[in-house]
């Protein structure tokens, strides 16, 4: 153990994750434990309490929702890039072409990030699309990111990374970032007027009345049970266009979710609804 950090025992494990599971569906494995005490510890010592189950006692009775927030922060894990598992982003391109081609301007085009993370998947999508099509401006054309940890939302909403962030991308690409001069790159005004980033919790009700064009949840469902698994993707169906794509992580498949989608690519599903229906939706 580090200095600093707090013995678990294996009664408080099981109880904390029992409750990160039932919170946010998060389904940890044993590997986790050493994580669980790295990350936690220093919330228990602020805190004030003398260990673990005295933590999980504090969440279940008198835990403020700020507390509740910063367990689940704490126990998520928001590994990302810009232009990660890059085939979605060529695909989303031609589809988005062929969805402009002869429609007039201010036409409608939405499109969510589901467990964005900091903010480099929903912002690809807003530079690549803009790169490829200027018109987009002139589109009613949004963006939605959305995760359950509220600070890799405030991150997001900066649109502030670490020059590090361009290393592996082609110079094309990184070409889409600004670099601030200080070590830091940044999202052009222009991408981050496309995206608004909200808290959701993806295992509970969903307030967006949708149809979205495009939806990418990627990398998260392997925190996930099979079960939630299943329920999550097979939710993506009903708010989904006609027609319309669902990305998602490239170790991932929809499971007992799948009914409402025909897989048309590595890690690509399409809806299964026919897009004359498209303008009822
Ligand atoms: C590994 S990141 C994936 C980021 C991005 N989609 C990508 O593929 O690069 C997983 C994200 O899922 C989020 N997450 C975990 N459980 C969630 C839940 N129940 N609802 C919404 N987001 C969740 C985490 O906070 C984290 O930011």
């Amino acid at each position: 153990m580090e200095a600093g950090e707090i013995a678990l025992s294996e009664r408080e494990f099981s109880r904390i994750k029992a409750r990160v599971y039932q919170v946010a569906g998060i389904s940890l494995s044993d590997a986790k434990r050493t994580l669980v005490i790295s990350r936690l510890s220093k919330i228990v010592r602020a805190l004030g309490l003398a260990g673990f189950d005295d933590y999980v006692d504090y969440l279940e009775r008198g835990g403020s929702a700020e507390d509740g927030q910063n367990f689940v922060n704490a126990l998520t894990t928001n590994l990302t890039r810009f232009y990660r598992e890059d085939h979605h982003f060529e695909h989303l391109r031609r589809y988005v072409g062929t969805l402009i081609a002869g429609k007039p301007r201010g036409t409608r085009l939405r499109i969510w990030s589901a467990a964005c993370s900091t903010g480099q998947e929903p912002y690809t999508v807003g530079m690549d699309l803009l790169a490829a099509f200027p018109e987009l401006r002139r589109w009613d054309f949004k963006i939605l990111g959305t995760d359950i940890d509220t600070a890799v939302l405030r991150k997001a909403a900066l649109g502030v990374y670490p020059e590090s962030e361009l290393s592996g991308l082609a110079p094309e690409r990184a070409r889409l970032l600004d670099r601030r001069g200080d070590g830091q790159i940044e999202v052009s005004a222009a991408v981050r007027e496309l995206v608004s980033f909200k808290p959701l919790n993806l295992i509970t009700a969903w307030p967006m009345k949708g149809p979205f064009d495009a939806i990418f949840c990627r990398n998260v469902a392997i925190y996930f049970d099979k079960p939630t698994q299943g329920q999550m993707f097979g939710r993506f169906a009903s708010l989904l266009a006609p027609e319309g794509f669902l990305y998602i992580g490239h170790s991932e498949n929809l499971g007992s979710g799948g009914d409402g989608f025909k897989l048309v690519g590595k890690t690509i599903y399409q809806s299964k609804l026919k897009s004359n229906k498209r303008e009822a939706a």
